[in-house]
C-alpha cells in the first residue's frame, strides 16, 4: 500500500522531527517524511533532516508582507512535494485562517502541555507556576484557534517539587518523541476519525486500538 506522505514544519532544534524521521524509517511504517520546511534558515533541525536524506526547504517569514502570503508559500512547497499530512514539530509561527482551511483535518501539532491547560509560550514554566502536579504533551488536530483543535492523544508526566522549566521540559520531551510517532502511525493506518457532536466541537475516535491507547502515563 502507498505510504502517507508527510511534511514536517519546524522552527528550531527539530528533535520531534528527528523522532518522526526515525520512526518512519522502521520496517513497515505506513508513512514517509517527504519534506521538512523551516521558517528559519538557522534551524538546527534542517541539518538533521539533510543528514538523514530528507528534502528540506526554507520559507523565511520575514520575506513575506503578511501571514497569509507566507502561509501560501509554505503550502506551495508542501503541494509540490505531494504532502498528504502536515506535522508541526516546534513550528513557532501562527497561521492565518487560510492555512488550516486549505488543509482541513490534515495538520497535526504537538504541544508540551496537557491541553486545554497552558497555551502559548513557556508552558512548562506556566505548569510549574500554577503548581500543577501533572503535565505532559498533547497531539491535536490544528484548527484556526491557537493551541486548540481536537485532541488525538496525550502523554502525562509528574511535575516534581524540584523541577525547573528545563528539567520538566526534558521529561515532557521524552514523551513527545514517543507519542508523536504513535499518532502518526494511527493516521497513516486510517484509524483516526472525527466524530461530530451536538453543539460541541468534534471528538477524535481512534479505531481498532484499546480505549486507553491514546494516553501514555510516564511517572
Ligand atoms: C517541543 O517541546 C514542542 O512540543 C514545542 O516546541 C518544542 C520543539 O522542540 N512546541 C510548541 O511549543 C508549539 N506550541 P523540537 O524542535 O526539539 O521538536
Amino acid at each position: 500500500m502507498a505510504k502517507l506522505k508527510v511534511g514536517v514544519l519546524i522552527s528550531g532544534r527539530g528533535s520531534n522531527m528527528a523522532a518522526l524521521i526515525a520512526a518512519t524509517r522502521t520496517e513497515d511504517f505506513p508513512a514517509e517524511i517527504v519534506l521538512v520546511v523551516s521558517n528559519r534558515a538557522d534551524a538546527g533541525g534542517l541539518a538533521i533532516a539533510r543528514a538523514s536524506g530528507v528534502p528540506t526547504a526554507v520559507v523565511a517569514h520575514r520575506d513575506y508582507p503578511d501571514r497569509e502570503s507566507f502561509d501560501r508559500a509554505v503550502s506551495a512547497e508542501l503541494e509540490r512535494a505531494g504532502v498528504d499530512l502536515i506535522c508541526l514539530a516546534g513550528f513557532m509561527r501562527i497561521f492565518s485562517p487560510w492555512f488550516p482551511a486549505r488543509w482541513p483535518n490534515r495538520i497535526l501539532n504537538i504541544h508540551p502541555s496537557l491541553l486545554p491547560a497552558f497555551k502559548g509560550l513557556h508552558v512548562q514554566q506556566q505548569a510549574i507556576d500554577a503548581n500543577a502536579r501533572v503535565s505532559g504533551c498533547t497531539v491535536h488536530i490544528v484548527t484556526s484557534d491557537l493551541d486548540d483543535g481536537p485532541t488525538v492523544a496525550q502523554a502525562a508526566v509528574p511535575v516534581l517539587a524540584t523541577d525547573d522549566a528545563e528539567t520538566l521540559s526534558t521529561r515532557i520531551l521524552a514523551t513527545e518523541h514517543e507519542l508523536y510517532p504513535l499518532v502518526l502511525r494511527w493516521f497513516a493506518e486510517g484509524r483516526v476519525r472525527l466524530e461530530p457532536r451536538e453543539g460541541q466541537p468534534p471528538r477524535v475516535v481512534i479505531q481498532g486500538v484499546p480505549p486507553d491507547a491514546a494516553l501514555l502515563w510516564r511517572p
